[in-house]
């Protein structure tokens, strides 16, 4: 009757351990489970998007007329910066962005600004201030 009654006891400790094992192995997939959830929602956001590739900036079309309109006529033929700096080239422009950008302004220093994203790696530079 000792014997006896002690073999289920024992029996249900067994399970108890079996139990617990189960039980944490359920844990562990849970949070397997929620963290592969958590990940996976999160958007993956593109920051770099390449700056109006899709329409280039003609350069005679629409950032000459702005160079003309304000920085005429010192900078441009006959004026006295016009061997130094002559703003009827792309390149005066590629290569002088901070000086430029900070004398024009608004609609028409967004226009410079893509302009010269969009050229700036193409060609040489070497910035000035
Ligand atoms: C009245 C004549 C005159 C006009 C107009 C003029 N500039 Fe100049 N610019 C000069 C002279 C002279 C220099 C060289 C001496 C100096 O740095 O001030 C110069 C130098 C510069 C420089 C190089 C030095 C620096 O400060 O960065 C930049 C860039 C420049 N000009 C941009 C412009 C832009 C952009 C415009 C039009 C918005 C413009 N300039 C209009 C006469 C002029």
């Amino acid at each position: 009757m000792v014997i006896a009654s002690g073999f289920p006891d024992r029996n249900f400790k067994g399970d108890q351990k079996v139990m617990k094992v189960v039980l944490f192995l359920c844990f562990i997939a849970l949070f397997v489970l929620l963290g592969a959830g958590v990940k996976k929602p999160s958007p993956v956001i593109a920051v770099e998007q390449p700056i109006g590739l899709s329409d280039t900036i003609d350069f005679a079309k629409q950032i000459q007329p702005i160079m003309v309109k304000n920085c005429s006529p010192c900078h441009f033929t006959g004026g006295k910066m016009y061997d130094k700096m002559p703003f009827d080239k792309d390149t005066t422009i590629i290569n002088h962005e901070n000086g430029i950008l900070k004398r024009i302004k608004g609609d028409e220093n967004a226009l410079l600004k893509t302009f010269i994203q969009q050229n700036k790696n193409s060609s040489q530079q070497h910035n000035d201030k």
